[in-house]
């Protein structure tokens, strides 16, 4: 009796424990799962297009570096090497709540930033002066590798940026490391790593006073942070010398420098540049195209990283071509699509679909092409490993190689004769961007795909086409 009322008992408690825990734990998962890989579908997709292959070029998931109140640091890391292509981008996903700051640091490597959304005060050290820029949508700014800087967040708006993190130069090859400038317990302050003796005479500072600048912070590294109403102050006034936080951390970076001037105007490297209010190098009916290089952005040319944005309606595919001097890395800004690659010896090496947030890289060389879902347009921008002017090869559309090359050797090469090679390579008029297939149904596409050419001309051969 007894035991059977406590069996019973503890059934009922296990299931109310269960029934508790189950899917509470459930929710937590899938809340991480759906944050942590936005686009996990994707790659799950894509490796069940192409086997693990599709690993090489999409890269995987990101992985959070911090969260704190204020913000949180995401990063796609594309260390994933391989013969011939040494680039080592990592791509970051910075967003920050409003009124926050990310703390004053320097990493060892180069920084080019993108805003996504909101806007953003940008504050860092060129040729031994203090630059301030508001970012705004669309802009594009480069932070030299040891060049310190901060940021602030002052909007109503949170503020979101893409980063691209190139660590070429940095002292471990592969990761890039934050060195705080300010900061107390969290995160430490590079300072804190001197001993007190040497820190109170290169301050000439008693210990006490030292102190609590050094003990304060445990904020992380990105911090609430407003500036005081009346410290509120107009861009190109002078600033007062009042000690808020924003002043001191402004001073303190003077001091660092040894420098009272803060530079309000551009000098030359020290500019930035709008992706969204430039003309776009490319635009026709089927979406428009821009890229920015040391000749439009000077910046550019010291950290030779060249950055570019790509715009295609519905159902448009950026046409098959390859990048002669740059690897390059993407990133889905909005919708979602469909990217090929090809190996060097004519198979597939990727088909996946892609979706907002997904990362990809396209080796130096490699064939690839870009395909909007026919549901919506698809936005991708993204970090080449060159500053030069690119010029993309393509090998359809009326501005291809294939074009370029039209004649007797290019027919004996596919060993067709000129008159099919030329009516093959000149029924597409429009060229980079192209309109959707009015050939085939929706179906047929779907359906299409998966298979290459190479695949389609092996079932031809099997079917005797070519008897
Ligand atoms: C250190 O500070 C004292 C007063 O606070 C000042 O008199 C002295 O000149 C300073 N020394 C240096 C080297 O700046
Ligand atoms: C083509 O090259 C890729 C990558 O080097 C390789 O994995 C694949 O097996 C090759 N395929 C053929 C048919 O040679």
């Amino acid at each position: 009796m007894v035991p059977a009322t406590m069996v019973a008992l503890l059934a009922v408690l296990l299931l109310i424990l269960s029934s508790f825990l189950t899917p509470a734990s459930g929710y937590t998962y899938r809340a991480e799962e759906e944050e942590d890989g936005r686009r996990s579908t994707s790659s799950s997709s894509s490796s069940h297009a192409h086997g693990s292959r599709a690993g090489m070029f999409m890269l995987g998931r990101s992985r959070r570096a911090f969260r704190t109140e204020a913000g949180e640091v995401r990063i796609v890391s594309g260390n994933r090497r391989w013969k011939g292509d040494q680039s080592s981008m990592h791509i970051a996903f910075v967003s920050m709540e409003p009124n926050s700051l990310l703390i004053p640091q320097y990493i060892d490597a180069n920084l080019v930033l993108f805003v996504r959304r909101g806007e953003v005060e940008v504050g860092w050290i060129h040729k031994d002066e203090l630059v301030e820029k508001k970012l705004k949508r669309g802009d594009v700014n480069v932070i030299p590798a040891g060049s310190s800087f901060y940021a602030v967040n002052a909007n109503s708006e949170r503020l979101q940026m893409v980063c691209c993190i190139d660590t070429s130069h940095s002292l471990s090859n592969n990761y890039h490391q934050s060195f705080f400038i300010g900061g107390g317990l969290n995160p430490t302050s590079v300072l804190a790593g001197f001993d007190i003796d040497t820190l109170t005479t290169a301050f000439n500072l008693t210990s006490e006073q030292l102190r609590p600048m050094m003990r304060r912070q445990s904020g992380g590294p990105i911090v609430h942070f407003s500036r005081d109403q009346q410290q509120q102050r107009d861009w190109k006034e002078e600033e007062e010398l009042t000690t808020s936080p924003w002043t001191s951390i402004q001073n303190f970076l003077k001091s660092l420098l040894g420098k009272n001037d803060v530079m309000q105007e551009s000098t030359s490297g020290s500019e930035t540049y709008n992706l969204y209010n430039s003309e776009p190098r490319f635009k026709n009916d089927y979406g428009w195209s821009t890229a920015i290089d040391e000749h439009d952005y000077s910046a550019l040319a010291n950290c030779g990283i060249g950055v570019y944005l790509v715009n295609l309606n519905a159902g448009s595919m950026m046409a098959p071509h390859f990048n002669p001097i740059a690897t390059e890395y993407g990133v889905v800004l909005s919708g979602s699509g469909r990217i090929q690659v090809v190996f060097p010896n004519g198979t597939a090496a990727m088909n996946a679909e892609v979706a907002e947030g997904d990362v990809f890289r396209i080796p130096r060389y490699y064939p690839v092409c870009q395909v909007a879902s026919r549901d919506g347009p698809m936005e991708f921008f993204g970090f080449t490993t060159s500053a030069k002017r690119n010029h993309p090869q393509f090998l359809a559309g009326a501005s291809s190689v294939l074009r370029s090359m039209m004649g007797r050797e290019l027919a004996a090469a596919f060993g067709v004769s000129e008159e099919e090679l030329r009516r093959a390579v000149e029924a597409q008029r429009e060229s980079v961007i192209l309109p959707a297939s009015s050939n085939l149904e929706e179906e047929e596409v779907v359906e299409r795909k998966e298979e290459t050419v190479v695949e389609e001309l092996l079932v031809m051969k099997r079917r005797g086409f070519f008897a």
